[in-house]
């Protein structure tokens, strides 16, 4: 084990039923700036990141794609992990909620907080839209406010987490530990909700599926919030969370919205088990666009790979850190992403670096040069510099990052000025001329040198270029910031080759191919449809490729495709006008479904009543007859007229819901 010191950081744990835009971005990116700021003050660092893959919205977004949850996560989690990959973050831990080793973490905390006598069995009563699967927050005689369908009034049995027990613990830790919520204006929300009252919080549900199991008590499955805020302790050990160290987390950064889940639910959560609290939930503001959240719903997301095709990975990070104030929300706009590109990369760092290498090179032959006597002017610089990396740690230590940033890059102006004034360029080839340009240059080369030990975090891919531009060995990720000092540039060290660093770029043309990207994207298939398409029959209903014909062999994954459960009918009726079906209401375990079914002419409806049957509940929703049925009922087909006989369990008590295989 290292002997270093610990910091365990997480970011939220993001959904799967969407892909990630530059909100989401944000969360990461910070995160990964944080860790990699923390290396390189010594600490041993992990950095958790994931997807959040349980719920009725994938359970919807999946059956909109027409496959299993399963294989819809597992593609949903690998695009969010590639483009993490793409912006340089080096997440240490990807933990999905559909790992084993989170169910079984899941499993444990809940034991131990039931153990405790924090956990009780009860009921929810609510407005359920049977349509979209969820609760909705409407009045008995409502319809659904998504779908404008009528709602039921369902009672669900769930078990109940004694949050209420937990109102005095959680104000006397906010009491004791002052800089646990951040920012403070956060802290005064968590402070005045927990005022207020807790109510107890349901952690389990039954009227969903795609969930972990409450074990011995199916069909519960866990409440996705109480899943997904165990992936922090997943991620670093789980019940064994003592043998990493890892545990308790340092810092978990989340966006402004899920403060309480993070400040009240799961702290209360880690109390009722026995376990240390994290050190501190910090929580950021929103990019808007157009002055709303980003957001899919409202159709403003901007997506980062665009910007990473057109500006770099490094371009993206620098504007979400320097352009928001941490903590406060902050308006996107292309406009202003190619200004700061332009005038902070290009004409900033990437200038300075370029020019401060080719005039190495031409005056003293690709090598740093020695420094001689100093003139007040250098001694100024040298202690602008020197301050800067003071206040530059001050800031990152606060999550400062548009201030350290600014900090930089006002190191950075006063640099060119230095240069202005003492315009190396035009001196001559005298002695004296020599050195005082030797001075010149190494100077120059020295605050750029620190102002790339500084940046680093946030531009690892540029810096690491200029790093090896100024022929420095390694890596600047290893640089050890505490032992940063004006000064530590040797002479005599040859320069490396040197690479583009950031090409300027005319900016209407920059939003032009941004944009025309964002566009082109959105006629591409998400992955979502393209899990669809292959099962998809084509147009006219002839076999393809990808509709094997009758007598061609499937693999098991086929197979699998088909999700059959064991139903209980409770209704069955005629309906007018059709005289072939049945309307049928079954229960398959998680919900009441209605499915049509073609049995009127050899089944009377009322006999049907309290007969178990197997259903297949992930067909999409059709209508027959105008009557939506969702679902079929499986029948084997007998006899010259095809006589439907109900395939069904009559010897065995099989439990309703039991899925077959
Ligand atoms: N799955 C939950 C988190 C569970 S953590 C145990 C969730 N997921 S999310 O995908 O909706 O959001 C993840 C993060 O992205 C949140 O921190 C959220 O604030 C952030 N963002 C999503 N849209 C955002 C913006 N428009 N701006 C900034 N961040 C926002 O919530």
């Amino acid at each position: 084990m290292s002997d270093k010191p610990k910091f365990y950081l997480t970011t939220p744990i993001y959904y799967t039923n969407g892909l990630p835009h530059i909100g989401h971005t944000y969360s990461t990116i910070v995160c990964d700036t944080i860790r990699r700021y923390k290396r390189m003050r010594g600490y041993d660092v992990v950095m958790t990141t994931g997807t959040d893959e349980h719920g009725v919205n994938v359970e919807r977004s999946a059956k909109k794609a027409g496959v299993p949850e399963s294989e819809f996560v597992a593609k949903m989690a690998a695009e969010w992990r590639a483009l993490w990959d793409e912006l340089g973050v080096q997440g240490d831990e990807f933990i999905r909620t559909t790992d084993l080793k989170h169910a079984h973490t899941v499993q444990w905390l809940f034991k131990q907080c039931r153990d405790n006598g924090f956990v009780y069995p009860g009921h929810y009563t609510g407005q359920y839209c049977i349509y979209d699967n969820a609760y909705v927050d409407v009045k008995p005689g409502e319809n659904c406010p998504d779908c404008g369908r009528p709602t039921e009034t369902v009672t669900e049995a769930n078990f109940y987490f004694k949050l209420s027990a937990f109102q005095k613990p959680l104000l006397d830790w906010y009491a004791k530990h002052p800089d646990f919520i951040q920012p403070e204006a956060r802290r005064n929300e968590v402070l005045s909700f927990v005022e207020g009252g807790l109510r107890d919080l349901s952690i389990t549900r039954t009227s969903v599926r795609w969930g972990i199991p409450v074990p011995g008590e199916e069909p519960h499955v866990f409440y996705v919030w109480f899943d997904a805020l165990t992936a922090y302790l997943s991620a670093v050990g789980g019940p064994q969370y003592e043998k990493t160290g890892y545990w308790p987390a340092d810092l978990h950064l989340v966006g402004k919205e899920i403060i309480r889940f993070h400040a009240v639910y799961w702290p209360a959560f880690l109390m009722a088990a026995g376990l240390r609290l994290p050190k501190q939930v910090w929580a950021h503001g929103w990019l808007l666009m157009d002055s709303a959240k980003m957001s899919k719903s409202l159709g403003n997301v901007v997506r980062p790979r665009p910007i990473v095709h057109v500006l770099g990975m490094d371009a993206l990070r620098y504007y979400l850190l320097r352009e928001t104030v941490f903590g406060q929300d902050g308006n996107f706009s292309y406009d202003a992403l190619v200004q700061r590109y332009n005038s902070d990369l290009a004409n900033g760092l990437g200038n300075l670096a370029s020019r401060t290498a080719a005039m190495i090179d031409k005056n003293s032959g690709g090598k740093i040069p020695k420094p001689s006597a100093l003139q007040p002017q250098d001694t100024a610089l040298a202690t602008k510099a020197q301050e800067a990396i003071g206040e530059v740690l001050e800031q990152y230590d606060k999550l400062g990052f548009s201030l350290a940033l600014e900090e930089i890059w006002s190191l950075i102006a006063a640099t060119d000025k230095y240069l202005t004034t003492e315009h190396p360029w035009s001196l001559g080839e005298s002695e004296a001329d020599q050195q005082r340009r030797a001075t010149i240059l190494w100077t120059t080369a020295e605050v750029l040198r620190i102002a790339t030990a500084l940046t680093h975090p946030v531009l690892p891919e540029s810096t690491t270029k200029v790093w090896s531009l100024l022929g420095q060995p390694g890596q600047p990720g290893s640089i050890a910031l505490d032992g940063l000092r004006w000064g530590q540039l040797a002479s005599g060290t040859a320069l490396g080759k040197s690479q583009a660093l950031f090409p300027r770029i005319e900016k209407a043309e920059a939003i032009e191919r941004m944009e025309a990207m964002e566009n082109e994207a959105q006629k591409q298939p998400s992955p979502v449809t393209a899990l669809a398409t292959p099962s998809a029959p084509a147009a006219g209903g002839a076999a393809t490729a990808a509709t094997p014909a009758a007598a061609e062999k499937i693999g098991i994954e086929d197979f699998a495709k088909v999700e059959m459960r064991v139903g209980q009918i409770q209704t069955a009726e005629r309906i007018v006008g059709a005289d072939k079906l049945l309307k049928l209401t079954v229960d398959i375990g998680t919900e009441i479904r209605q499915i049509c079914a073609g049995i009127a002419q050899y089944y009377e409806p009322e006999k049907l009543i309290g007969r178990k049957v197997a259903v297949v509940v992930n067909l999409a929703p059709r209508k027959l007859r105008g009557v939506e049925s969702n679902g079929m009922i499986v029948a084997a087909t007998v006899g010259p007229e095809g006589r439907p006989v109900l395939a069904g369990f009559p010897d065995e008590d099989v439990e309703i819901g039991a899925r077959l295989k």
